[in-house]
């Protein structure tokens, strides 16, 4: 088993899909073991997307992490991380295939509804950012 980390984004949220969003999660063989709905500060944001510090888009997309409530998941499955990539799809909408998350709510490449890991290494770092072991069962 495999665990990988994921966000339902504060566009998703705001919409009120945060069951539709969980009923493709579970559809899709996923066990949902840690789920918080949380909103981050501005300087949260920044830490978990740390990663694109450099990035041109950094500074937007940590305004819009932090512009709303957020629901965190903690997903358990045999090759969890590329299996929730895969539902997901692609980061922009426009280019998701059909059965996907993003194809079916996303909005636009910034506000693309889901977040999740791209890496174990990705994994190790955003799941213990958001929840501790007591949280995880
Ligand atoms: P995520 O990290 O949220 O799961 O998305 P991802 O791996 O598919 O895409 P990534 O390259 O990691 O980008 C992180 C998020 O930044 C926003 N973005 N905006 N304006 C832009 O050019 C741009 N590019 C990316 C998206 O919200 C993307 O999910
Ligand atoms: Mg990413």
């Amino acid at each position: 088993m495999e665990r990988t980390f994921a966000i339902i984004k504060p566009d998703a949220v705001e919409r009120n899909i945060i069951g539709g969003i969980l009923v493709k999660i579970e559809s899709a063989g996923f066990t949902v073991v840690g789920l918080k709905r949380i909103r981050l500060t501005k300087e949260q944001a920044m830490g978990f997307y740390y990663v694109h510090k450099d990035r041109p888009f950094y500074d937007e997309l940590c305004s819009y992490m932090a512009r709303g409530p957020i629901v965190a998941l903690v997903l358990e499955k045999d090759n969890a991380i590329a299996d929730w990539r895969a539902l997901m799809g692609a980061t922009n909408p426009a280019d998701a295939i059909e059965g996907t998350i993003r194809k079916e709510f996303g909005l636009s490449l910034g506000e693309n509804s889901v977040h999740g890991s791209d890496s174990a290494e990705s994994a190790a770092y955003e799941i213990p950012y958001f929840f501790n072991a007591l949280e995880l069962v």
